[in-house]
């Protein structure tokens, strides 16, 4: 029996389209930053007298057919370990499940490291990262905190995150306004599958993801807030532009989003800088330096309510414990 606790993590440059499903190879790189305020907490228990695999959320219990991706892990880690016993799998998300805030990127590095340890495997954190990618691709970066780069590879060997700077030195911080925390219509595995199949610009985002990648590389290293919030702005509105494009055209923001990036745009024309990005979610995240948090907070608040706000420092990478 073991458990992990692994963090979430944003995209700042967004991972959004696969060039293999099965291994869930993406079709560019991304670079994220892990939060300290949201989590998943999973705890597996490979047992012989189970006749088949449990997989409780938030104390319920799944049906077959929604404990597939679960089961897909322990499957591998079965075949990894040579265990065949079946297992328990008691997992708790202290982040909104299915809204975009990362669920499934804290669910399934959780899911890899209980799994794999409980097993008895002491997998490097490469390997470890490559395991949680089977379950999802954002899943790979959250292996690791702070800001975390997933090179993309060619295949399951070579597709893994590495980390580009574990304790964040500089006063970066990402307020999640949480506009809607209900289990959205379109999955992200569905929604970058249709923009990958039928958006005209996927090949410009091919580009736009190869420059971002350098040029926020960049800012890290002059750790430049400013310059790492507007590429991460910028690449956020162009992943969003696949899904107004693709046919059928969707997207994932509501009114509220909206309302919320005009109040960003506000606060910086009245020179308080921040920026915005979202995910396949309504759900803004802001990312500005930590000296201008109260003006920020204060604004947002008068908008939409001081208790859907959630602040979040850095957060740190996966840990896991046997029992
Ligand atoms: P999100 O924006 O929250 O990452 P996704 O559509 O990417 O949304 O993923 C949501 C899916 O992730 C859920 O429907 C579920 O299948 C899976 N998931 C979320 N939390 C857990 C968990 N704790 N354990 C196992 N699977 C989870
Ligand atoms: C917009 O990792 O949730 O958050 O690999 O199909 O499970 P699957 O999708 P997922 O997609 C994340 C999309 C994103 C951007 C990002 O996290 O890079
Ligand atoms: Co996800």
């Amino acid at each position: 029996m073991a458990t992990a606790k692994a963090h979430t993590n944003i995209a700042l440059v967004k991972y959004w389209g696969k060039e293999n499903q099965e291994l869930i190879i993406p079709q560019t790189d991304s670079l994220s930053l892990t939060l300290n305020e949201f989590y998943t907490t999973t705890t597996v228990n490979f047992d012989d007298q189970l006749t088949s695999d449990q997989v409780y959320i938030d104390k319920q219990l799944l049906d077959q057919q929604d404990s597939k991706k679960v089961v897909h892990i322990l499957n591998l880690v079965r075949k990894l370990s040579g265990i065949n016993y079946f297992a328990k799998v008691d997992s708790t998300n202290h982040v909104p499940t299915a809204a975009g805030l990362a669920s499934s990127a804290s669910a399934f590095a959780a899911l890899a490291g209980a799994a794999s340890s409980a097993a008895g495997l002491k997998l490097s954190s490469r390997d470890l990262s490559r395991l949680a990618r089977r379950g999802s691709g954002s899943a790979t970066r959250s292996i690791y905190g702070g800001l975390v780069e997933w090179q993309k590879g060619t295949d399951d060997q070579s597709s893994f995150a590495k980390p580009i700077l574990e304790d964040v030195d500089f006063p970066i911080e990402m307020l999640a306004v949480l506009v809607n925390t209900k289990k959205k219509k379109i999955s992200s595995r569905s929604g970058m599958q249709s923009s990958v199949a039928t958006s005209p610009y996927y090949d410009a985002w091919r580009k736009v993801v190869a420059q971002d990648m350098t040029a926020i590389k960049e800012a890290i290293k002059a750790k430049d807030i400013d310059l790492i919030g507007h590429i991460a702005e910028e690449n956020a509105l162009r992943m969003h532009a696949l899904t107004l494009s693709a046919d059928p055209g969707f997207t994932y923001f509501n009114a509220e989003t909206l309302t919320i990036i005009k109040a960003v745009q506000d606060l910086r024309n009245n020179g308080i800088n921040c920026y915005y990005t979202m995910d396949a979610g309504p759900n803004v995240k802001v990312i500005y330096d930590r000296m201008n948090r109260e003006k920020i907070v204060t604004k947002l608040s008068n908008i939409i309510g001081h208790d859907r706000l959630v602040v979040s420092q850095p957060g740190p990478g996966i840990k896991i414990w046997n029992e």
